[in-house]
């Protein structure tokens, strides 16, 4: 609900109010961004006076004396009036100036939103969107402001428009797509940082006076900062969530100012953008999605209940995703026709659902350094084409998925010797290469339309259900016939939402899934594409903890690929078991990367045990709510996914220590405290070789029993001991064989009464 009572707004959602106010100068002014307001008898009372005198800083003008803009809480902020805090906007007019004084023009609130960006969220049924327009007549610059409500999810989306009201060009050197300016300080930022293979991992930090700058400027939204921010207030843990729709460079700024106040800016980087519009000209920035919540787990309920209703679309919205296995890590480039039919038939007879024939598929693509870019299948892996292969897939009662990489080329590809002027590169200077391969200029059209038409054709020959579109390089050398290399890089991003916008129009009913040498483009701009994406190539069952977790504090569990793949894991060497594999890779959209056909028997069984078992939770691991608990061993890390009566937890050990009498805790501390629960365990297969030269004569198949009915009020509060794990000092039928980066997955129900 958004109203305006003639001097300030109100957006208001279940749980939240944002609250602007029209300072007398003209300015915007934040009232109070938080928990929500329900009456706002003397809200005058909220901000701070303006009867304070600070030495030497500039104030509005003569007739406002204690107007200080270092101290406003700025909707928008600009440079060169005496705001020394970091800008939302920058921009160069009339030859030379950067002063920018935006004042309040006018307003309309309207249902809907605006879409001017491509790349944007789903309206619902009773959104509703606040324009405010400010004006600098000078500069001849107007902003608009979009603030859009959505609620039940507590979420507010925030963008600006910048438009040329002068006559001559206004060349804008950064656009953030909102300012937040908060009257406190006393702010914990956590961010989503790493590299490939250990992609959004959580970093926690304590903010103090001066600018954090969280900067991908690598072409796409990058492994090394993810848009994702949050800051949490240390006096009452109250959270506020930042996301963006956007999938290039970006930057997440936040600044403590000298006077206890705090700015975060999110946005399009500044780094390489410069952006000239012509007199009547507009420049839409990505969309922002801000979350308040009294906590950090309910701001990511909230951004998970979102990215599912309004960012994810199309015909898998809201669908439970297929199971499926993949054939890089089982065959890498080694393909052939025979071998890849003897993996989809083992799978099929294993209950997967979808199998997807990796890259190598095409061309002269035998090993990374060939045929990328020359969509056309490879009679050497298919003598009999790729429509046959696909037809057998659909005849085992799977569906057929396909990985392409469309935006990049090898030098050794008939595509390059064709059009080597294709590539984004410097006439005069060879570009920077990652893994052989070159980036397209998609920005031309002559090259997004040869893309789109050769792949198109592969895909509707072969009646692809599943696309996994890669993207395996950052864009270097910025350069285009079509243009600066300043701006290159939002212009590339811009293209390729046309070339994604025109295959998922042209295919409706595919499923697609984002990858970029693993989660190195997870954002929101891609999942307006796609549904689901490639987490990580690291699936390594530990660090998996720290990547799944980090992901999963933003993005639900619907859009994230979490594969069960070999042992030793291929990015770790580590050796581990199936079931504890399987057990952290359930918490996601479960695949199997390995050779199907390599397990022995044992393996197999669980694996089959494995699936029937995902698909009967399935609803619970990709559409339910993901908790990490703490524990008082910080040995022992807990998972639970719940949804309805369920929750699913899975207890990962780290390292079996030599427990001295204690035994892990079981605590659930958010079900319900007036009903009771019973609790089973997901049987698991224990190898007898693992007890080595040890008698085994106590071991179970199936592991320990487990069937506990259970007050609701004893979970929340004490929580259970369950049986101890085995170290070596005696034996009953309960103890639990567990070991070091083992699992168990415990199934807790309401109770039948
Ligand atoms: C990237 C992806 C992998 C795989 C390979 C194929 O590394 O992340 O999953 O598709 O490319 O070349």
């Amino acid at each position: 609900m958004i109203s305006f009572d003639g001097s300030i707004f109100h957006l208001a959602s279940a749980n939240s109010s944002y609250i602007i106010r029209i300072l007398e100068t003209g300015h915007l002014d934040n009232v109070h961004y938080g928990a929500r307001l329900t009456d706002l008898t003397g809200y005058e009372n909220i901000s701070e006076s303006f009867d304070l005198n600070i030495g030497t800083l500039p104030y509005a003008d003569e007739e406002h004396p204690h107007h200080f803009p270092a101290r406003i809480l700025y909707e928008y902020s600009t440079a060169g009036r005496g705001d020394d805090r970091a800008p939302s906007l920058e921009v160069c007019y009339a030859g030379g100036l950067n002063t920018l004084d935006l004042v309040f023009s006018g307003w309309r609130i309207f249902s809907g939103k605006d879409d001017s960006f491509p790349a944007h969220a789903l309206s619902g049924a009773s959104t509703e969107t606040l324009e405010i327009t400010l004006c600098d007549a000078l500069a001849g610059v107007e902003v608009r402001l979009f603030y859009t409500v959505y609620e039940e999810e507590d979420i507010i989306l925030r963008s600006a428009k910048i438009i040329n009201r002068g006559i001559s060009p206004l060349r804008l050197d950064s656009a953030a797509s909102y300012c937040l300016d908060f009257p406190f300080d006393d702010f914990i930022l956590y961010s989503y940082d790493g590299a490939w293979a250990r992609e959004r991992c959580e970093h926690r930090r304590i903010l103090y006076p001066g600018i954090v700058e969280l900067d991908s400027k690598l072409g796409c939204s990058g492994s090394e900062h993810n848009p994702l921010v949050y800051l949490e207030r240390a006096a009452t843990g109250e959270v506020y969530g930042s996301n963006l729709i956007y999938s290039g460079c970006h930057r997440e700024l936040v600044e403590v100012s000298p006077f206890g106040k705090v700015r975060l800016l999110s946005g399009i980087s500044p780094y390489c953008f410069e952006w000239t519009l012509e007199s009547g000209q507009a420049f839409c920035t990505p969309e922002a999605v801000l979350t308040y919540s009294d906590c950090k787990e309910g701001a990511a309920r909230n951004f998970h209940a979102f990215i599912n209703r309004y960012i994810v679309r199309g015909v898998w919205k809201d669908r439970e995703r297929p199971v499926l296995v993949n054939s890089w890590e089982a065959c890498f480039f080694d393909l052939d026709r025979d071998r890849l039919l003897g993996l989809a038939e083992k799978a099929s007879g294993l209950g997967i659902e979808l199998f997807v024939l990796d890259d190598g598929w095409f061309s002269s693509r035998r090993n990374d350094s060939s045929g990328l870019g020359d969509w056309w299948v490879s009679e050497e892996v298919f003598p009999d084409g790729l429509e046959d292969f696909s037809r057998r897939i659909h005849a085992l009662n799977l569906l057929f998925g396909l990985w392409i990489e469309p935006e990049m080329a090898n030098r050794d590809s008939e595509l390059y010797r064709t059009h080597p002027d294709w590539l984004v590169e410097i006439p005069g200077r060879a570009a920077a290469v990652c893994r052989h391969q070159y980036v397209l200029d998609i920005t031309r059209s002559e090259v997004s339309d040869y893309l789109f038409d050769r792949i198109s054709d592969v895909l509707s020959r072969c009646e692809v259900d599943y696309v996994k579109w890669d993207m395996n390089s950052v864009l270097t050398d910025y350069h285009s016939v079509q243009g600066s290399a300043l701006g290159y890089p939002h212009r590339y991003i811009l293209a390729l939402y046309r070339l994604l916008g025109r295959f998922t129009e042209h295919f409706p009913g595919i499923l697609f899934e984002s990858c970029a040498s693993g989660g190195n483009r997870y954002d929101l701009g891609m999942l307006c594409y796609m549904p689901q994406t490639w987490t990580s190539d690291n699936t390594d069952l530990y660090h998996r903890l720290a990547i799944q977790e980090g992901t999963l504090a933003g993005y639900p569990p619907s859009t994230m690929g979490a594969h069960v793949s070999a042992s030793p894991g291929h990015q770790s060497l580590r050796v581990s078991r199936i079931d504890s594999r399987f057990d952290v890779a359930a918490f996601g959209v479960l695949g199997y990367e390995l050779d199907l056909c390599a397990l022995d028997e044992d393996d197999t069984d669980a694996v089959r045990k494995q699936i029937a078992f995902y698909k009967e939770y399935r609803r619970v691991f990709q559409f339910g709510t993901f908790r990490r608990l703490r524990s008082a061993d910080d040995g022992v890390i807990w998972w639970t996914a719940s949804l309805g009566d369920t929750t699913i937890v899975m207890e990962y050990v780290v390292l079996n220590k030599a427990h001295t009498g204690r035994c892990d805790r079981l605590r659930l501390p958010f079900l319900d405290r007036e009903r009771t629960y019973h609790i089973t365990k997901r049987p698991v297969h224990i190898d007898p070789a693992c007890y080595g030269s040890l008698r085994n004569d106590f071991h179970k198949e199936g592991g320990e029993d487990c069937d506990i009915t259970v007050s609701g009020s004893i979970l929340c509060t004490c929580g259970i001991s369950l049986s101890p794990q085995f170290t070596g000092n005696g034996f009953f039928p309960s103890t639990r064989v567990i070991g070091d980066n083992g699992t168990r997955m415990y199934i807790v129900k309401e109770a039948e009464s």
